[in-house]
């Protein structure tokens, strides 16, 4: 598994950044979406239009608390049994998070690069589409993401925590979270799942079968390890492997990062009345379209 010193880096400051910030101040909005200042700033933003995405980046692009640091760590073995080179992050992987110099220490990194990030597809930078990146978009179970995301707040110490899941489960049906809503993330990516070299990975479809994403991801991204190689990958991807080692991997957040890694942990936390609303709020945004089919919100989320 790959260590990842700038990860534990850029963590360990925001970390000692999140210290000093009151929940009621944790947010900014950028472009009508809000934002942690824990991480995101508004001269990194606008430096991100300068960025130059490349035909070979690899993008990886999911709203919070969907899986994307075990897509990440999928890819970035796929590419050790590609080149046997083990794969060091040479930045903090979310692109839209850290100095605004990153794009131009980045431009001088070797292919291929990997660039997760929760923005919106609105507000992705053009260069991605201009220059035919592939983009993988990683979607979870509204009700599960939610509960990790609260989880997330209220379980790391230095992040500040929600009086309750009750209140932040109000602030997440309203959008008012980092990265904004889930909803409005889903609607857009909904009208670009069938866009040239877009494809959509679910979350609880690599839990069911690890070995077969593993293989769809490769695929799609170019890579072709034999069938030994997916086992080996496999067996390092699970939650339990990824958790025993986080520590490593991902500095102090790590065991709050691999949390539980499980389908269907919302029912500890929703009530009557959270199902419902958010049922509702599913069926006004996602009902009958290609996403919410996707999701198979039914199976997933129903009480
Ligand atoms: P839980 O909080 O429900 O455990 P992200 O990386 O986007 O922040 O997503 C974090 C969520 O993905 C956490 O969910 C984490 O446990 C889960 N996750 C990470 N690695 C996993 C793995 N190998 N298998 C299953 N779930 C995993």
């Amino acid at each position: 598994m790959a260590t990842n010193s700038k990860f534990i880096d850029y963590i360990d400051e925001a970390l000692e950044k999140s210290k000093e910030t009151a929940l009621s101040h944790l947010l900014f909005t950028y472009q009508g979406i809000p934002y942690p200042v824990t991480m995101c700033t508004s001269k990194t933003f606008q430096a991100l239009d300068t960025f130059e995405a490349r035909s070979d980046d690899i993008v990886l692009a999911s709203y919070p608390k969907c899986g994307s640091n075990w897509i990440l760590h999928i890819i970035s073995e796929l590419i050790f049994a590609d080149s046997k080179k083990k794969f060091e992050y040479p930045e903090f992987p979310v692109l839209e998070c850290g100095d605004p110099e990153k794009y131009k220490r980045m431009s001088q990194f070797p292919s291929p690069r990997i660039l997760t990030t929760h923005l919106h597809y609105d507000k992705l930078p053009g260069s991605i589409f201009k220059n035919k990146a592939k983009i993988l978009v990683i979607f979870r179970n509204p009700k599960d993401t939610a509960v990790s995301f609260f989880h997330f707040h209220n379980d790391v110490p230095d992040i500040p925590s929600y009086g309750s899941w009750d209140e932040f489960f109000r602030q997440f049906m309203k959008g008012q979270v980092s990265w904004g809503s889930y909803f409005d993330f889903a609607i857009n990516w909904n009208k670009h799942l069938n866009d040239e070299n877009v494809k959509l990975i679910l979350y609880e479809d690599l839990k069911e079968d690890l070995a077969a994403g593993i293989k769809q991801i490769a695929e799609f991204f170019g890579f072709f390890p034999s069938g030994e190689q997916i086992q080996t990958i496999s067996a390092q991807s699970t939650f339990q492997a990824m958790r025993a080692q986080s520590q490593e991997t991902h500095g102090a957040v790590g065991p709050f990062l691999f949390r539980k890694g499980e389908v269907g942990d919302w029912r500890k936390l929703f009530s009557e009345t959270q199902n419902q609303e958010m049922d509702e709020k599913f069926k006004e945004c996602l009902a009958g379209t290609a996403l919410g089919t996707k999701l198979k919100y039914d199976l997933y989320c129903q009480a």
